[in-house]
Parts: C-alpha cells; structure tokens; sequence
C-alpha cells in the first residue's frame, strides 16, 4: 500500500468523522485528484469509504484481515511491534517467533499469522487456529530477570490482552489462573510462554498469544476440553482484526514498559482484580481430583495460585484447574 493511503487511514482512526478532501489533501501535501486516486487504491483493497459531496471521505468498515500497515497505522508502542512479521499461514508463530530470537530478533519483535496448521497450547494441546478469522500472535521479550520470574510475564500479556476486550467492545472479560481469558465462564483466549535460558539469566522470552476474535460456532472443534467462545459470539459485532492486534500491542507495550520500571508489582495487583477467583473460595483439582480448597488469596512471584485453607494454611499451587465455588 503506498504510504500516502497509509496515513489517510491514520486520519480516519484518528478523526472518526467526515474528512473533506481539502483537508486530506493539505495534511497530505498532495492534489485533491491525487486523495481521490487514493481513496479509489482503497475502496480496490477492500475498505468501505463513504462519499458526501458536501462534508467528504469516512471510513465506514475494513476489509477482515490483519493488514500489517493497518495494524502499523493503530500502533503507538515504544518496543512492542519494532518488528512485524506477518504470514499468511504458519505451522506455529510462537515457533517462528523462537527461531526469529534464536537468530537474534530483537526485542519487541511480533510474528502474526493469518492460520495456524500446528497452534500450541499450553500441556502439549493443539490450539485451534482457522484463517480469517482469529488472533494468533507471538512477541519476543529479553528482559533482564531471573528465568523463575518468566511467568510474571504471561500475566502481563493476560491482562493486555483483557484490556484490549474492554477497549474493543462492551464485554468484561475475566481471567481464570493461570491464564485463560473468559467470558460468560467460556475461554475467549489462552496464553503460551516459551522462554530460553541459562541458569543464571533469560536469553529470551515468547509470549504466545491466541484470541478468538470473529469465529463462528461450526469453526470450533468438536472434542473441546472446556466450552469456549469468540468475541463475536458474544457481542454479536465482528472485530476488526487489525485494530484489535495494534490495540492489543501498545497494551502490551505499556505493561512491559511498566514491568521494567517497577517490577511485577502492578501488573499483579491488576491482574488479580481481573481475575474471576478475586476473594471468592475455590477448589483446584489435579488430573480430575479435587485436591486444595481456599480462599484465593492471589499469585506469587513466580505465577504460582496463592490459597488459605479454612484451617489458616496457606497452600502454593502450581498447577491444576481452578474452580470458583
Ligand atoms: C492455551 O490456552 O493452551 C494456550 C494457547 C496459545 C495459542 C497461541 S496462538 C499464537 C501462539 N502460537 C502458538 O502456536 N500458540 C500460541
């Protein structure tokens, strides 16, 4: 896309209103033939530009796929997004995020794909990942921590990700330890971390990241574990992809920046009044048992499911599934 359609797209995010082709044309520094030559390159690649003689252009829809240059025009991050890697499709983009980093990606550096044939979940599962229609993202992380507080990092990632719910629609999003994404108690999203260390420091981290974003009900598998659900499903509005990726990212990017300047702090505090056990009692199970029940009293350091049992013990759980009674 020529980079003057580029910012013309910018304006019309920015200004969300009728934008005379004079205007366009001053900001531009171009002829008003040339805004409409343009307009016209636009309309061709799929946006739906509405025309008023009087008042001018407005962006009335885009097409629904992730655009690089449109998540480009979205983003407002310092680190996250400094490279964008897109693919059309992709065995597995925490994979390609991993060989990016082993090859020296940078910090910040962003693999996007519009389907997955290999998505990873987290305990060796397959993850979902049609085309057209969904988020599938991982960014390359070097922070200077200890590889035990990696985990920190998947929190922060959960809540952007919550974040990016609210700024995008009207749902309220929950956040069920250790880090799936729920609405209406159905996983909208989940979250890998791969990381690559020494015993004494991270070389790199992978924040793998899947939302559902506009899959309909026949695209979800049959044999799910848990019920699960899209931000369409729920709101009955489809998600524009880009948007959703940049606004997602320059969370991202300030919770990271955040996470540098004050530690896990923060983003704990936010995340455990995101999270849909907050001061309740539960139940955590391992392999289908019921094992610990408690008071949720938060997460430690390293992600761990901090609980007080009814006789005052406080109990670390690291891993099980969490039911909120
Ligand atoms: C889970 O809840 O089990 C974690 C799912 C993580 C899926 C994302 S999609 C983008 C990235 N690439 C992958 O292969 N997995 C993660």
């Amino acid at each position: 896309m020529h980079p003057k359609a580029g910012t013309i797209l910018s304006l019309f995010r920015t200004e969300d209103r009728y934008i005379s082709g004079e205007h366009l044309s001053r900001e531009l520094g171009v002829s008003r033939t040339a805004v409409w030559k343009h307009i016209s390159a636009l309309r061709n690649a799929g946006y739906c530009i509405d025309a008023m003689p009087s008042r001018g252009y407005r962006l009335i829809s885009s097409p629904d796929s992730i655009e690089i240059h449109e998540v480009r025009a979205y983003l407002d991050s310092s680190r996250i997004g400094a490279q964008l890697e897109y693919l059309k499709a992709t065995t597995s983009t925490n994979a390609d995020a991993f060989r990016l980093a082993e090859d020296g990606a940078i910090e910040g550096t962003v693999v996007l794909a519009d389907s997955q044939t290999g998505g990873k979940g987290r305990r060796g599962r397959i993850w979902s990942s049609p085309a057209g229609v969904n988020l599938y993202c991982s960014v390359v992380l070097r922070p200077s921590v200890m590889p035990h507080e990696a985990p920190q990092l998947t929190f922060i990632s959960a809540v952007a990700v919550a974040r990016a719910i609210e700024l995008t629609t009207k749902l309220t999003p929950e956040i069920k330890w250790p880090n799936d994404l729920l609405i209406s108690g159905k996983k909208v999203a989940g979250l890998l971390n791969e990381m690559s260390a020494e015993t004494d420091g991270i070389n790199f981290v992978i924040l793998g990241i899947g939302v559902n974003l506009n899959m309909t009900v026949n695209q979800f598998p049959d044999d799910l574990r848990q019920p699960a659900t899209s931000l369409l499903l729920e709101s009955g509005e489809s998600v524009d992809r880009s948007r959703f990726t940049a606004i997602m990212l320059n969370e991202l990017d300030r919770l990271y920046t955040d996470f540098l300047a004050h530690g896990f702090g923060p983003v704990r505090e936010e995340w455990q009044q995101r999270c849909n056990a907050n001061g309740r009692q539960v139940i955590v199970s391992d392999s289908g048992t019921d094992c610990t029940g408690g008071r949720f009293i938060g997460i430690d350091v390293d992600g761990a499911l901090l609980l007080r049992s009814d006789d005052n013990v406080l109990h670390r759980i690291t891993c099980g599934d969490v039911r909120v009674i």
